[in-house]
């Protein structure tokens, strides 16, 4: 059971509103839940996120990814200080190198607004709609060395009407997304 199993201390990485963010600190904090927010990681300072992160008192971390080689090195400084477990990347626009991925040696979440493998990279909620598709949804995935390729852990669909914008479309599939997070991290560290 998730509780016998200990906390596990994560890193969420963001990059702009952390509305993902802040339903994982929501979840963070129930009781026996399987996580502990230790650290947020942004590569851009003006990111809102950072705000939900200083009110919960959690430790921040910004570096811009001008130089990746450099941020990387210093963001597994800082994972490796606060004995980080599990990173869950939460609208992070930045692409993780192979390097850094194999120094962090621990599992790397992310979560991505389309049914993967359909849509992989940016503006899926246009071409889902150019398409015509009648299910979209969100898919919580294992981080590899290729862009939104890594093992699936769990998927949230959610249906595509007539009538939806890519606006109306965004806002549906991240309801689903805050459904979906905590659900595929619990059952991604009960598997694992
Ligand atoms: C989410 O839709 C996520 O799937 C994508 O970026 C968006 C981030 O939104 N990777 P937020 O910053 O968590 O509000």
């Amino acid at each position: 059971m998730v509780n016998l199993i200990g906390k596990k201390n994560t890193a969420v990485f963001i990059s702009g509103k952390g509305s993902n963010l802040r339903n994982l600190i929501k979840f963070s904090k129930q009781k026996n839940s399987c996580i502990k927010i230790d650290l947020v990681i942004s590569n851009n300072k003006n990111s809102k996120g950072l705000i939900y992160a200083k009110k919960n008192k959690i430790q921040t971390y910004i570096t811009n990814f001008k130089n990746k080689k450099i941020s990387e090195k210093k963001i597994i400084k800082y994972l490796k200080n606060s004995s980080i477990d599990l990173i869950c990347l939460a609208g992070f626009m930045k692409i993780l190198s192979k390097n850094f991925i194999k120094n962090f040696n621990n599992p790397i979440l992310n979560i991505h607004p389309s049914l993967l493998p359909k849509y992989k990279g940016l503006n899926t909620h246009e071409r889902v709609l150019k398409n015509k598709d009648k299910y979209s949804g969100a898919t919580v995935h294992l981080v590899n060395s290729k862009l939104d390729s890594g093992t699936i852990i769990m998927q949230k669909k959610v249906n595509v009407l007539n009538k939806d914008t890519p606006k109306s479309l965004k806002s549906k599939v991240q309801q689903a997304e805050y459904w979906l997070y905590p659900r595929a991290i619990k059952k991604f560290l009960v598997n694992s």
